[in-house]
């Protein structure tokens, strides 16, 4: 990340302290910290005020930190001082008063150890989604690192897609695609590769098995990159033959259920309304069998599932600069499944996919 990136996320993050009237927020999630600071190592805090902004590590990351952090003012855990232990200790000497804590991150130990740390003088106060509400809408900087990790990750698709053939293990094909990340300048997998075939391809979050893939499978390849922290999150779903008049339908239903949602997906329109016209259209096509039970799709950047979510659940409405996944899919117990997901940019006008995997659905036939 550039410095100027930094300094530019802090001025939001200050902002929202003051319209809760908090003095401190302290970060301590690992994408959070990531996001503002640009250190991407596993441990590190964040102490922000109005006037100041602090990194908080110990000796494994001093380096690191002020390499790249430098809109942070690095405060060193020596080897008498446990690291955790900085954090109140840097709030009394800031004199905050009010402070912010990421409920969703600290565990109930570590906020029982801040308590006891602050004493009564501080009052520790919960904020939850506050940095991932800003995470959501990404700065043209992040959206190149998202098209870059898409982009690795649909060529390392399509190179795969070559060697996709009966007598291969799904762990065969999950391990390609892997290597093949790495080999076009990936750091990894942005998380553990789907490939499920025939009846495991009812499993929406299968893992990939010793199975042998046989002619005519019906085969979920689900799959993303992760490139200077960045996450694609892809997938396809291939018939290895001629796909049979059931596997078309499939095919067809999550096809035109993807289509339809993508097209609404566009600034002013409200997550839960893409989620319904895509349910809507696989009920109608496959009926409530197709157990399409997860969401739509969801928020992709430093993390696979960020906000906003499509799902019912979810009002946020789309704005430009936001990177969400749209993913139906058609499950049934059995005979197996089919999910097609993109990464989709909302821009000014409308959309754009960043995918661009091939969509081929019948191999080596
Ligand atoms: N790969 C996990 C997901 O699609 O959400
Ligand atoms: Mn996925
Ligand atoms: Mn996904």
């Amino acid at each position: 990340m550039r410095a100027a990136e930094s300094t530019h996320r802090l001025e939001p993050l200050r902002q929202r302290l003051q319209e809760r009237d908090l003095d401190a927020i302290v970060v301590s999630a690992p994408a959070n910290v990531r996001y503002l600071s640009g250190f991407s190592g596993s441990l590190g805090f964040l102490v922000v005020t109005a006037a100041s902004a602090e990194i908080l590590g110990d000796s494994r990351y001093w380096i690191q930190m002020a390499e790249e952090a430098p809109a942070y003012t690095l405060v060193r855990a020596g080897q008498s001082t446990r690291l955790f232990d900085l954090v109140p200790e840097r709030l009394r000497a800031l004199g905050a008063r009010r402070v912010g804590f990421e409920a969703q991150h600290l565990t109930v130990a570590a906020y029982d150890r801040l308590h006891l740390g602050v004493g009564d003088g501080i009052d520790l106060r919960p904020t939850s989604g506050l940095i991932e509400e800003l995470r959501m809408r990404k700065s043209p900087d992040e959206v190149e690192l998202l098209r870059a990790a898409a982009d690795i990750s649909s060529r390392a698709f399509d190179r795969v897609l070559k060697a996709i053939r009966p007598g291969l293990r799904e762990r065969d094909v999950a391990f390609l695609l892997e290597q093949t990340f790495r080999e076009l300048g990936a750091d990894g997998p942005a998380f553990d590769t789907i490939v499920a075939a025939g009846e495991r391809a009812a499993l929406p979050h299968a893992h990939p098995t010793d199975r042998t893939i046989v002619q005519g499978d019906m085969v979920v390849i689900d799959f993303g990159a992760s490139a200077a922290g960045y996450c694609a999150d892809i997938t396809r779903t291939v018939v290895v033959g001629s796909a049979s008049p059931d596997q078309r339908r499939a095919l067809e239903t999550v096809r035109a259920a993807q289509q339809q949602s993508v097209q609404a997906m566009k600034p002013g329109v409200a997550c839960a309304e893409i989620d319904r016209i895509a349910r809507d259209a696989v009920t109608a096509a496959a009926g409530a069998e197709a157990a399409f039970g997860h969401g739509l799709g969801h928020g992709v950047g430093l993390e696979v599932h960020e906000r906003p979510g499509l799902s019912a659940s979810d009002d946020t409405v789309l704005q430009p600069g936001m990177v969400i996944t749209n993913e139906p899919g058609v499950y049934i117990a059995g005979w197996g499944g089919v999910r097609l997901e993109d990464m989709v940019l909302i821009t000014a006008q409308g959309n754009e996919v960043i995918s661009s995997a091939s969509r081929m659905a019948e191999i080596g036939s």
